[in-house]
């Protein structure tokens, strides 16, 4: 497809990937083995992108309510996610991929922060595409850790609490140097948005999908992009 087909793609595509558990229990498997199988399809979503014109994938490996689960799930996400950054580490600096994430890191194994750290230092002069990961994010803990951080400048001197703005405050939230997320979505059929972005996804359009996030292959991915482009987005304004 020429250029045309990515004139109106979403700039900034953000993933809430569920569904790995019921699709592992389907199977008769152990749910790690749904989390594997959804760990391959994030690199063919994000192979994906630059072709789809998409500049920003945003995804949620871990939110700050998974710690809920059992401990040999838990634990089991945290070996995939440093495998997943140790392996993953050349192809992602080869295919000119941007890696930042989100989220509090104060929870995390330090061997893993580091492996986060590493990842993010060798790739951040990448260009061609942006994969944000959330790890331990959860959108309301992210609002209260950048209004404590806004809160110690008032406190300081150094920003007038009179001056305070949306745009003040979202300085201070993880994602401050990224744009809006244009489209956010969810698969396996739950229309929630799980503390996902809260502030970020104001104006986003939203795509609620039945598929398994494990059964989400790259040609479904274009599907859901092309229905986007077909929709008019008015950010609260009048249709023109
Ligand atoms: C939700 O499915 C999925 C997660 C909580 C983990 C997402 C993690 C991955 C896809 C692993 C790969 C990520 C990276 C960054 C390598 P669920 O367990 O809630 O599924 P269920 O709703 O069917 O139980």
């Amino acid at each position: 497809m020429g250029k045309d087909s990515t004139r109106n793609a979403p700039e900034h595509v953000a993933i809430i990937m569920d569904g790995n558990g019921r699709w592992a229990q389907a199977r008769g498997k152990p749910r790690l083995f749904g989390h594997h199988a959804g760990a391959k399809r994030v690199r063919e979503i994000l192979e994906a992108c630059p072709e789809q014109g998409v500049k920003y994938l945003t995804i949620f490996a871990f939110s700050t309510e998974n710690w809920k689960r059992t401990q040999t799930e838990v634990s089991g996400l945290m070996k995939l996610f440093k495998r997943y950054l140790t392996h993953e580490t050349k192809a992602l600096v080869e295919a000119g991929v941007c890696v930042r994430f989100i989220g509090d890191r104060i929870r995390l194994d330090e061997n893993l922060v580091a492996l986060m750290d590493e990842l993010e230092l060798l790739t951040c002069h990448n260009t061609k595409v942006n994969l944000t990961v959330a790890l331990n994010y959860g959108g309301r803990d992210e609002v209260a850790r950048a209004t404590k951080r806004l809160a110690r400048e008032v406190a300081a001197g150094k920003i007038d609490p009179e001056s305070v703005d949306a745009e003040t405050l979202a300085r201070f939230l993880d994602t401050y140097v990224l744009p809006d997320p244009d489209l956010v979505i969810r698969t396996s059929g739950e229309a929630r948005i799980s503390n996902f972005l809260l502030w970020q996804s104001a104006y986003s359009e939203y795509e609620f999908i039945d598929t398994l996030w494990p059964d989400f292959t790259r040609d479904e991915f274009a599907r859901v992009l092309a229905g986007y482009t077909n929709r008019e987005r008015r950010f609260g304004a009048v249709p023109g």
